[in-house]
């Protein structure tokens, strides 16, 4: 296989490329702006997975009708502390970033938020919104289904979703700690993004139709939880918080990204908001976070490392870099960006592992 020829693209121009790209598929500008703005951030954050790679699907499927252009997003308040935004099957982005957003008013308030997120499309990497809540000063967790393309532990075909989680806690300085992971070895969009790339995987992410582990990303028919049966049992875990609580459809039922554009996706999503001062103090509290970090640091490294990082430090290391001097973007998805092209044939229809 051929690695495919990368050009750095400054994030405000990669921004007004997606905006432009998603409106003339027909989301309405408030949308595309804040759906430009997430997938900066991700591939900013080296997140290629979840950044400018979606965005011929994403358009793909606006064309089609399986994104509500005009969403009626309502919050529906059940207690103290807990509700559900429903989504009318909204661009994900914008849904969950509104569903925050009722999520912050509600832990300013009462000290906790539990906030699902009712019937939204796909929301890209969960980092973005934990990260926005800790900023604020909150702890935040985040989990979200996804669609069924993950052999459980010992099966050999596909139940449960991608299912990631995201966490993000305030530090002194700032700048909140945030880690973000699928709960499969790899995201489903980094086999997207290899396959962009025409790139090989490492043998242990995902196995082919057999059920045999395989490099080819287009060969990949299903992907492996992290630690087998542990991963497994979070991707349950997530399935349950975001998805069977809400009364959404759970395991196998949860929609697939690609099988059929013109259909709502229907998926869940939850924020859990904690105000550390109802606990303990937020300036101690803060204070340790930085001193956690701080510690981990001067870990002596093992061989072959060159240092300790907290989780998701990296994210944040690339996220400067690029910001500063320019984000990485495959050559061709650029090209795709900067044409008038918008597909209509490209993705729907030809299943979950459609090539
Ligand atoms: P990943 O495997 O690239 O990274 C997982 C975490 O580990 C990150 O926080 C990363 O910064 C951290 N990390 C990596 N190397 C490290 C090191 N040496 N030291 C300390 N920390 C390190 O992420 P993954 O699992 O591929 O997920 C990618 C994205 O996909 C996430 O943003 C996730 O939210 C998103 N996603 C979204 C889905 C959706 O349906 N909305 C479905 C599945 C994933």
């Amino acid at each position: 296989m051929h690695e495919t020829d990368i050009t750095v693209v400054q994030p405000e121009r990669l921004h007004d490329l997606i905006k432009n790209k998603l409106m003339k598929a027909g989301l309405p500008e408030v949308h595309a702006e804040e759906t430009a703005r997430h997938l900066v951030f991700a591939d900013a954050s080296g997140i290629h997975s979840h950044g400018a790679v979606r965005v011929d699907y994403y358009a793909e499927r606006i064309a089609k009708g399986g994104t509500t252009l005009d969403p009626k997003i309502t919050f529906e308040k059940t207690g103290p502390s807990t509700g559900i935004v429903h989504g009318d099957n909204g661009m994900g982005q914008y849904v969950c970033d509104q569903a925050l957003n009722y999520a912050l008013e509600m832990v300013e308030e009462s000290g906790l938020a539990f906030v699902g997120v009712s019937r939204t499309g796909h929301s890209g990497a969960l980092s973005y919104y934990v990260k926005k809540a800790a900023e604020k000063g909150y702890v935040a967790l985040s989990m979200c289904q996804s669609d069924p393309m993950v052999v459980p532990f010992g099966g050999s075909e596909n139940y449960f979703g991608t299912n990631p989680i995201a966490f993000a806690v305030p530090s002194e300085d700032d700048t909140p700690v945030v880690f973000d992971m699928a709960t499969t070895v790899q995201a489903w969009g980094k086999i997207l993004d290899a396959r962009s790339k025409q790139k090989e995987i490492p043998s242990t992410w995902a196995v082919d139709k057999e059920g045999n582990p395989t490099t080819d990303p287009n060969a990949v028919q299903g992907l492996l939880p992290i630690a087998g049966p542990k991963g497994y049992g979070l991707m349950m875990m997530v399935d349950v918080l975001a998805g069977s609580l809400l009364g959404l459809p759970f395991g196998k039922s949860v929609s697939s990204m690609y099988d059929d554009l013109t259909a709502k996706r229907n998926l869940g999503q939850m924020y859990l908001l904690i105000d550390p001062a109802r606990f303990t103090d937020p300036k101690e509290f803060t204070k340790n976070i930085s001193k956690m970090v701080k510690e981990l640091h001067e870990i002596k490294p093992a061989q072959g490392f060159d240092q300790v990082y907290y989780p998701g430090e990296l994210g944040k290391i690339i996220h400067d870099k690029y910001m500063a001097e320019g984000i990485p973007v495959a050559t061709p998805i650029l090209e795709y960006l900067e044409s008038d092209t918008v597909h209509f044939d490209q993705y729907g229809g030809k299943g979950a592992f459609a090539k």
